[in-house]
């Protein structure tokens, strides 16, 4: 099938510029320079691939008639590829976009070499898509690609973790550890077109700063003492799939550089190399950290940020989802049991009581690890609180040792006093200021607690 690109855009400068610039790819080009044109173009001529500026007249300030076109577009045909294109300062813009179904965006000014990268793999894409379309809507039927919960906030991420998933853009997923980061990382690949290709992942804080290039990368015979053999890169083994990049907030900066270079380009070369190698990857990144502060400090590249970080996926934390946490904990423990040989009936209704009030610093990955330690531990049929040390907020029980005939009242509430306040500061990783407009006190009354509970900060 001839490769047709449509490119809309109302500046007759950039269409000429783009029409000699693609020349010497095999594409059969047709143009637009409004709205109209544009969707009289698509019916015309099916391109699979259109680029479309956002910026069109009468307008061009504002991109009502380009987020019209790409709607329309969109639901005339939903397998043609869409490229956004739209000014710097105007990211939002190109986040709605791909939420919208567009293929990938473009910040202005155009680079004509980025730009023709990005439109090969536009086309490399629409084939492998139409190869597994049937594949690829069943999956999306499936359901919630091992994701567990029903609170809205899960429903939102789903539903966005599917409308992006199409797309190529990089996604960054922000989440405080143990929120299923990783997990929705691997639902957006088995939801994209790239789902029979691989997923590698590359944790970006586990590895000293000289040897991470060459993780990335890849190194040749002789690149550095010790480089025996030549060595292919996690790049290399994540073509036509999903490059997965977990902690990146940790990448040292000198591979930002690279990273974005690489992402602009998909070419790389090895560490000691010169060959220019040429990969088809999408990327994923995750992050727990504020990647907006690093950036301030100059620890993150804003150019690699505006790369990575147009499109966003936000884990909420396992203490705003409600009853999920039953059912996550009903589904760990039916996880578990397969494995551990070992049948149990269910969660005592304190028990419960206890998983829905706890706060839940490490997120699933605690619930999972309480459940599972408390699946080993339970002398009876049913996991009680006590199995998952889950008393922390009550007052401590009259029948531990050491505290015959009962606790006083006001015993109980300093004891919860203080765990409130180092709930607080774990949370917080250590931020008093923020510790204490989590638990609604001010400044001085924290350090007053602090000091009365004998608390390390
Ligand atoms: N919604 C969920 N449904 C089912 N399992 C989940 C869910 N969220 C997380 N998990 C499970 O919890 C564990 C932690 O998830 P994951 O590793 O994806 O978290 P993370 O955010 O990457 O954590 P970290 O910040 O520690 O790297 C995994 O075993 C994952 O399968
Ligand atoms: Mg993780």
């Amino acid at each position: 099938m001839k490769q047709k690109l449509l490119i809309v855009d109302d500046n007759e400068d950039i269409r000429q510029q783009l029409k000699w610039g693609l020349s010497s790819e095999p594409y059969e080009l047709s143009f637009a320079k409004n709205a109209e044109e544009a969707l009289a173009a698509f019916q015309a001529h099916s391109p699979q691939v259109v680029t479309l500026d956002l910026g069109l007249p009468p307008n061009t300030e504002d991109s009502t008639q380009g987020f019209h076109c790409l709607e329309s577009m969109r639901a005339r045909n939903n397998a043609a590829r869409i490229i956004v294109i739209t000014g710097f300062d105007s990211r939002d813009y190109a986040r709605r976009a791909v939420e919208m179904g567009a293929h990938d965006f473009f910040l202005k000014p155009i680079n004509l070499d980025e730009l023709k990268v990005m439109v090969r793999r536009a086309f490399q894409l629409h084939e492998l898509r139409q190869d597994n379309a049937d594949q690829s809507a069943q999956a999306s039927d499936a359901g919630q690609e091992g994701i567990i919960g029903r609170s809205p906030a899960i429903r939102d991420l789903l539903a966005q973790i599917r409308r992006v998933a199409q797309s190529d853009v990089p996604v960054l997923i922000q989440g405080e550890s143990g929120t299923g980061k990783e997990l929705a990382a691997r639902a957006l690949h088995a939801l994209s077109s790239r789902a029979r290709g691989p997923m590698v992942s590359i944790n970006c804080g586990a590895l000293p700063e000289n040897l991470i290039e060459s993780e990335f990368f890849g190194h040749e015979r002789g690149a550095f003492t010790g480089a025996v053999a030549t060595v292919q890169g996690k790049v290399e083994f994540a073509h036509r799939g999903v490059l997965f990049l977990d902690e990146i907030g940790e990448l040292p900066v000198n591979l930002q550089v690279k990273l974005l270079r690489f992402l602009q380009e998909q070419v790389f070369q090895r560490v000691g190399g010169r060959k220019s190698i040429q990969v088809d990857v999408r990327v994923l990144a995750a992050t727990n950290v504020d990647i907006q502060t690093a950036m301030k400090s100059g620890a993150f590249r804003e150019d690699l940020f505006y790369r990575i970080g147009v499109v966003t996926l936000k884990l909420p934390p396992l203490r705003q989802r409600g009853d999920d946490v039953v059912l996550l904990a009903e589904h760990f423990l039916a996880k578990h049991s397969r494995e551990l040989a070992k049948q149990l009936r269910g969660f005592t209704g304190e028990a419960l009581e206890r998983l829905k009030a706890h706060s839940w610093p490490g997120n699933v990955r605690e619930l999972e690890n309480r459940v599972r330690r408390a699946m080993v531990m339970a002398p009876g049929a049913f996991i009680t609180a006590e199995d998952l040390e889950l008393q922390s907020l009550e007052a401590p029980r009259t029948t531990e040792p050491g505290t015959p005939g009962g606790t006083t009242l006001k015993e109980a509430r300093s004891i919860l006093e203080k765990r409130l306040v180092e709930d607080a500061l774990k949370r917080s990783g250590g931020n008093i200021l923020k510790a204490s407009e989590a638990l609604g006190i001010s400044r001085p009354t924290m350090y007053d607690l602090l000091r009365k509970h004998s608390i390390e900060t």
